[in-house]
């Protein structure tokens, strides 16, 4: 390795670490959050392949957080695509602003569980989306909200979409079977901390 590669990998580690630390810091101050740190590169591509990304033109993201997923996202999916993605946590958003730059992204500042009348706000109509991903954690919701999301996730899909969650536990699986014709379940243990992911066909 010459000296320019060497301060090029050694510039992009510190940046990685500053990353790293500031969603510790988010974390620390809104358990909101869920995880300590942002998914593994291992993890976004086992989800973004569980969401068949090539053929996703209309994609609705839950919980981008510092946008790791999203990025990844607006890499592979179709040019002529469109992504609604939207977090709750206020550091979080303001980061993510910065992708709005691409034509086909439209971020949304609130919480999911509106998630009905958001989608109705960006042009997103009742069965016509083709995937809908999701890293929020359902277990911090009650019974009856996940219920709820669930219901309204579902009708977002149109038939043969995908409702794809990637979850630290497996609480979601029978509740999923409860909204979906199908669930198809895989591990990731390359994630800190490791993650289940389900993929959910309407
Ligand atoms: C585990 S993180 C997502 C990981 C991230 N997508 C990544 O790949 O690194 C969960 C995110 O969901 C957000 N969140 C939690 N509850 C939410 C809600 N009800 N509505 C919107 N966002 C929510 C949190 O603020 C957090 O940013």
């Amino acid at each position: 390795m010459d000296r320019k590669q060497s301060t090029k990998t050694k510039s992009g580690l510190a940046a990685g670490l500053k990353n790293s630390l500031a969603y510790l810091k988010t974390f620390a101050d809104d358990k909101g959050v869920a995880a300590v740190m942002p998914s593994s590169r291992y993890l976004v591509e086992r989800t973004l392949r569980a969401m068949d990304i090539k053929h996703a033109k209309k994609i609705i993201e839950y919980g981008a957080a510092a946008g790791v997923m999203t990025r990844k996202i607006l890499e592979q999916m179709p040019k002529d695509g469109k992504l609604l993605s939207i977090e709750l946590n206020d550091d979080f958003y303001g980061r993510l602003k910065s992708l709005k730059s691409d034509p086909r992204m439209s971020l949304y500042h609130g919480d999911v569980r509106r998630i009905d009348s958001i989608a109705e706000q960006y042009d997103f109509p009742m069965g016509d989306v083709d995937v809908i991903v999701s890293g929020i954690p359902f277990a911090f919701l009650s019974g009856e909200g996940r219920a709820q999301l669930l219901t309204k996730t579902s009708a977002l899909l149109k038939p043969g979409g995908r409702f794809v969650a990637y979850q630290v536990t497996t609480h979601l699986m029978p509740i999923l079977k409860n909204h979906f014709r199908a669930v198809k379940t895989q591990f990731e243990i390359r994630n800190i901390p490791p993650h289940f992911v389900f993929t959910a066909f309407k």
